[in-house]
């Protein structure tokens, strides 16, 4: 199927604007369309339209949500080449990285659809011998569910999906470089037959009147965002007067630990999967690369041989496995985090310059150390900075020292080790011998300023529910 449209997707309508946004493709700039540019009023429009949709979407049989999902999540697998092209076309990944989020995005909605139909609650043993207790858990209303470019259709699923199989109705307002898949979603959900007004798009350029509407609308229950940190402290503090309910998955500083006795090879082999996904433009991408001194040579060798086979080009060409980044800022950035480690005594080894366009050569940096900015910011690019260390207690306080926690990975033998280190990294998510850690059924998200909230996995639905308890009195025994 061909995806089309470039209108708003509000109320079941599809909603054209007389001023519209273009997106381009960060491959060669060239533009590819011009999407409807939504105001305030638009977003008080779908959240009015998201509050009527709750009264009777949050009444269905969680079995009747579930079929809607279930067609949703069929669609998504049908569509899977058409919507990661569309999604390497805006966003610049590589096809067979794109084809992988499709599948990811989508097993959260199946995910979800089943886990609709668990949604219970409990019955506590009383505290009187007339007393009887059961807890309930309620859809709580409406989601604004704000999402960025860098997975621009799972971080939409992984969001939606459980808010709707909870029951709640969602107003989605995703970034403005890629509103193109989220879109191609609001397609296939019209597809599947959510009732008008349950899932709404507001695509913009300006989101800060958006952000606002959303965080400061009494009809919006819940702000669900994922982002830079900067942002999320924004969306918070909006969302504070009404003490909104609020999840936010927000920036990384994720270290990479190798330990002497770890295998070399799998470490490697973990670190560039962990560190070159999407040109390094994930938030749980390696940040910090910790190598034990008496391996470091073997270590470094072998992944800069492993660097230097990486293919960069059109994420749509066979074979390329580094895609250009988002924006020239992303470019700069990682351009002055290098100048700053250099001049302050790291070694580049490999890469460290920018190609045409918004390419970044796969870089490879040594000699690094906690003074540098490259240590304590997020560098979202295809840098590995490597630091050595000697002792676990060191390691451990070197991993630790940022405000971040949201992933963590290490390499290792020692199974008490293994736990010692685990237990001591203050992480959201550790990935032990692995450098692949993101599953529909774990609970993926951070702590600390990276922010709070978990999503897919058992406890996805939590943060789209209230708790309710009653308590039951005068039961008499019998
Ligand atoms: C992210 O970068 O925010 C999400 C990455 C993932 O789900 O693996």
């Amino acid at each position: 199927m061909k995806f089309t449209h470039k209108e708003a997707y509000i109320n079941g309508q599809w909603i054209t604007k007389n001023s519209t946004f273009g997106v381009t493709n960060p491959f060669d700039n060239s533009e590819i369309a011009q999407v409807a540019d939504c105001d305030r009023n638009d977003a008080k429009i779908a959240i009015e339209a998201a509050h009527q949709a709750f009264q009777s979407w949050r009444k269905l049989t969680a079995g009747k949500r579930s079929k809607i999902l279930k067609k949703w999540y069929q669609l998504q697998i049908e569509n899977v080449e058409a919507l990661a092209q569309l999604l390497t076309i805006e966003q610049g990944k590589p096809l067979a990285e794109a084809r992988g989020e499709i599948k990811y995005g989508a097993s959260f909605v199946e995910w979800f659809a089943e886990e609709a139909r668990r949604l219970y609650g409990d019955v506590i043993p009383g505290h009187g011998s007339d007393k009887r207790i059961t807890v309930i858990k309620q859809a709580i209303g409406v989601v604004g569910a704000i999402t960025p470019w860098n997975f621009p259709n799972a971080m939409i699923t992984r969001k939606v999906a459980p808010a709707l199989a909870a029951g709640c109705t969602v107003v989605i307002k995703p970034s403005d470089l890629t509103p193109l898949s989220a879109l191609a979603l609001a397609e296939l959900a019209e597809q599947a037959g959510f009732p008008p007004g349950v899932f709404n798009i507001i695509t913009c350029k300006n989101p800060i009147d958006i952000g606002e509407e959303l965080t400061t609308n009494p009809l919006v229950k819940k702000i669900s965002f994922t982002g830079s940190t900067r942002v999320g402290k924004l969306l918070l503090k909006q969302s504070a007067d009404q003490v909104k309910k609020v999840s936010l998955e927000l920036g990384g500083n994720a270290p990479f630990i190798v330990f002497d006795d770890a295998d070399i090879d799998a470490a490697v082999d973990g670190c560039m999967a962990s560190k070159f996904r999407n040109a390094g433009q994930t938030c749980v991408c390696t940040n910090r690369i910790f190598v034990h001194e008496k391996i470091r040579k073997e270590f470094t060798d072998k992944l800069s041989a492993k660097i230097k086979t990486l293919k960069l080009g059109n994420g749509l060409e066979e074979g390329v496995v580094i895609g250009p980044m988002i924006h020239e800022k992303a470019i700069d950035k990682t351009e002055k985090l290098l100048e700053d480690a250099v001049s302050k005594g790291a070694t580049i080894r490999l890469g460290g310059t920018k190609r045409e366009g918004l390419f970044f050569q796969p870089t490879l940096v040594c000699d690094v150390h906690p003074t540098m900015r490259i240590f304590k910011e997020e560098i979202f690019g295809p840098v590995a900075a490597v630091y050595s260390f000697q002792t676990e207690a060191e390691v451990i306080q070197l991993a630790n020292d940022t405000e971040f926690g949201l992933a963590a990975y290490f390499y290792g033998k020692d199974y008490a080790q293994i736990w010692r280190v685990s237990e001591a990294l203050e992480y959201g998510m550790v990935g032990i011998n692995t450098g692949m850690i993101s599953t529909t059924v774990a609970p993926f998200g951070g702590i600390k300023e990276s922010g709070f909230g978990r999503e897919g996995s058992k406890y996805g639905m939590d943060d789209f529910v209230n708790i309710k308890y009653m308590c039951w009195g005068g039961v008499e025994l019998g």
